[in-house]
């Protein structure tokens, strides 16, 4: 338990590493359950999985993700599946549609669903029938959420409707449009309790001095409600940061 730390260089590397982590435990367990962030700081890892598919493809040794089965973290509630900004969008557009994932194994939560209650609770169960999830991957916003799981998140919640702060949508209008009042008001997200329940283990990516601060709190407190993040040092958990991101850490 606790959080191992893996200094990288540059953001590419340790974006890298993640890729080649889960190349590695797909390559062993054909049908693993992996766990996705989206976000700025997994993309060049999506990115790498999807350079490593197509070369392997005609290769003695292709990758296959058939029997893959995908959890995501969250989704924004009421914009369409197929908006440009949906989570929905960007994980099928970057990652799943690229390495050819089955759709009936991937499971994001439903922000458009008439039953927001409803479409938790169904992700609850699909995880729990999925016998828990391999590894997933993890960023971490400004304030310290994880996930949309914001500071003073209780950390047994379960996967639930969340009203976004003002910081997080102010940190995701550069998404749309530059305003924070065309961003989403509210999301679907997975519970702190869900997450410590499910996953064996957690690659936890932060990249960029403007997290520094942020990091260096969570590596060295213990479980705080108002910084989500501390949740993960009472689980498995490879942190993979860039120089940038530890840059405060190693002045303590
Ligand atoms: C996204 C998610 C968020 C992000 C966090 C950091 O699925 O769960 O918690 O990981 O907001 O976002 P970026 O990577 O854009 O800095």
């Amino acid at each position: 338990m606790g959080i191992k730390t893996q200094p990288y260089k540059t953001h590419d590397a340790m974006a890298q590493a993640v890729a080649d982590r889960i190349i590695a435990l797909v390559r062993t367990k054909p049908d693993a359950v992996i766990g996705l962030a989206t976000g700025s700081t997994p993309e060049a890892v999506y990115a790498k999985l999807v350079e490593a598919f197509e070369a392997a493809k005609d290769s003695d040794a292709p990758l296959d993700f058939s029997q893959v089965t995908f959890f995501a973290l969250d989704e924004y509630v009421n914009l369409p599946l197929h908006h440009p900004e949906s989570y929905h969008y960007y994980l099928w557009s970057k990652l799943l549609g690229p390495i050819d994932a089955d759709p009936a194994k991937v499971h994001i939560p439903h922000g458009t669903a008439e039953n927001l209650d409803e479409a938790c609770q169904r992700y609850e169960a699909a995880l729990a029938k999925a016998g828990g999830v391999d590894l997933w991957i993890v960023g971490m916003g400004h304030n310290g959420h994880i996930a949309f799981n914001e500071p003073g998140t209780p950390r047994d919640s379960r996967t639930h409707v969340v009203p976004l702060t003002d910081a997080t949508r102010q940190a995701n209008a550069r998404f749309f449009g530059g305003e924070k009042q065309n961003t989403p008001s509210h999301a679907l997200t997975v519970g702190l309790g869900t997450l410590k329940e499910h996953a064996k283990e957690v690659a936890f990516m932060v990249n960029g001095e403007a997290k520094a601060g942020m990091l260096a709190r969570v590596l060295h407190g213990g479980f705080n409600a108002k910084i989500p993040a501390t949740l993960l040092q009472g689980m498995n958990v490879t942190g993979y940061f860039d120089e940038a991101a530890l840059s405060q850490t190693r002045q303590k």
